[in-house]
């Protein structure tokens, strides 16, 4: 599944010791693997070799540029959602031809950015975002590529927070008014409609909300052709889930099998957009203890926080953690919090960990995914490093952040006064 395993007791990355990376860079960092990205990124694009496709990894969910090269250097393509993605896609080497916007609040000078970047499509969210490409596209004497985002209706059964494909999310354009918005389209000079797109939810762990969807988009792509609108670009979005901890997710394979059975009929590219399947378990975070205190409870303060992975915090996610040097150490139930002064700051809670002292490492599994690229600087924490391994090397693919980092922008205007008090 990954290239995160025990050898005599200690955790390695590929053939390298994890321990030799911490001691290098010091902690937290996030450590991923390049052999795990390359055979996810792999196992997931082969499984749907057999149909004109594009695999556009949803960089929000990873967007190191060291990582979007790998990718890219696989043949995918970028699924972005600002114009500061869109410049980390460029500054990786993608493709324009292979990147696909979307989101809902794009403002004009970012569609003007990717109108100019010559992007495959922007998957449109609203009317009133519509409108706004046609006069971007119209100042640039083009034709914008568009796809609309359908919002299908259909639950993914996953967390609320990212679930998107119900009619009370705030994405895509309810199924029911969509056709009514492409004839629309049709009618503008500066639009050219490529496709139809939606993304229902992110981890899902079964096929079933998929095969659900792609339902509703092939009627719907029958009720365009009815018009004469034909579609050349099927984007299902993402959403593949990953095991955390019990979960059954489906494998690529099984989840591109379900797809190409529905898609047989249809003459179009399909575009994907997996985020979390390919980095998820590529990643870790690693951290380190500096404190054990027992009162009520038992606590292993570590100096990792929730600005340095939001998501238990966030979404109650779970997330596996394990020593980094294993022993056999007595079993203990503690919570794993971090130095952020919130209650809510926590890596896990009443979790079976083993017994450790300051100083042990600890490494957060199945942290690539909206991992560091959730994190922030709260409380004032510099971004930690983020590291990527390749055999037995590792490369430093994003320095720590620095106490000037923190204050860059910042100014301190003269009527405060020159110098401190
Ligand atoms: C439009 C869109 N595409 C793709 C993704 C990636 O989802 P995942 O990481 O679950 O594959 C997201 C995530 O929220 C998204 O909003």
């Amino acid at each position: 599944m990954h290239d995160f395993q025990y050898k005599n007791n200690t955790l390695y990355c590929e053939d390298l010791p994890v321990a030799t990376v911490a001691e290098a860079v010091g902690t937290p960092f996030y450590l991923y693997s390049a052999a795990t990205l390359t055979r996810h990124f792999t196992a997931f694009d082969r499984a749907f070799a057999s149909i004109p496709h594009l695999t556009c990894f949803a960089v929000k969910s990873c967007a190191n540029i060291a990582i979007l090269r790998l990718f890219a250097n696989l043949g995918g393509g970028a699924d972005i959602v600002s114009e500061g993605e869109l410049f980390r896609a460029r500054a990786a080497g993608i493709d324009p031809q292979k990147i696909v916007y979307s989101g809902v609040g794009k403002t004009a000078v970012e569609i003007r950015a990717a109108l100019k970047a010559g992007i495959l499509m922007l998957n449109v969210e609203s009317e009133q975002e519509l409108a706004v490409i046609q006069t971007e596209a119209a100042a640039l004497g083009l034709k914008a590529p568009v796809s609309f985002r359908v919002n299908p209706d259909v639950d993914p059964r996953t967390h609320a927070y990212i679930s998107t494909g119900l009619a009370k999310n705030k994405f895509g354009i309810p199924i029911g008014d969509a056709l009514r918005v492409y004839l629309a389209a049709q009618k503008l000079p500066n639009i050219t409609i490529k496709g139809v797109s939606c993304h229902i939810g992110s981890q899902l762990i079964q096929v079933s909300p998929f095969v659900e969807s792609l339902v509703k988009l092939k009627s719907f792509i029958a009720q365009l052709a009815e018009q004469g609108i034909a579609i050349t670009h099927l984007d299902l979005g993402g959403g593949l889930g990953i095991r955390y901890n019990d979960e059954e997710p489906p494998e690529p394979d099984e989840y591109a099998r379900a797809i190409k059975m529905e898609l047989a009929d249809l003459d179009c590219t399909l575009i994907l957009e997996p985020g979390r399947v390919l980095v998820g378990n590529a990643g870790v975070l690693i951290t380190k203890v500096l404190y054990t205190k027992e009162g009520l409870k038992k606590f292993i303060i570590v100096d990792a926080g929730m600005n340095d992975l939001a998501r238990p915090s966030l979404y109650n996610a779970f997330h596996l953690i394990q020593a980094v040097e294993r022993q056999d150490q007595e079993q203990t139930v503690a919570d794993v919090v971090g130095p952020i002064c919130e209650t809510g700051d926590f890596l896990a809670r009443e979790r079976l960990l083993p017994q450790v002292t300051a100083g042990d490492l600890l490494a957060v599994m199945s942290a690539g995914a909206y991992g560091f690229s959730m994190s922030s600087n709260y409380n004032s924490r510099p971004r930690v490093a983020e590291v990527l391994v390749h055999g037995d090397g590792f490369h430093l693919i994003r320095a720590r952040e620095t106490k000037e980092s923190l204050i860059q922008g910042e100014s301190i205007p003269e009527f405060l006064g020159k110098h401190g008090a």
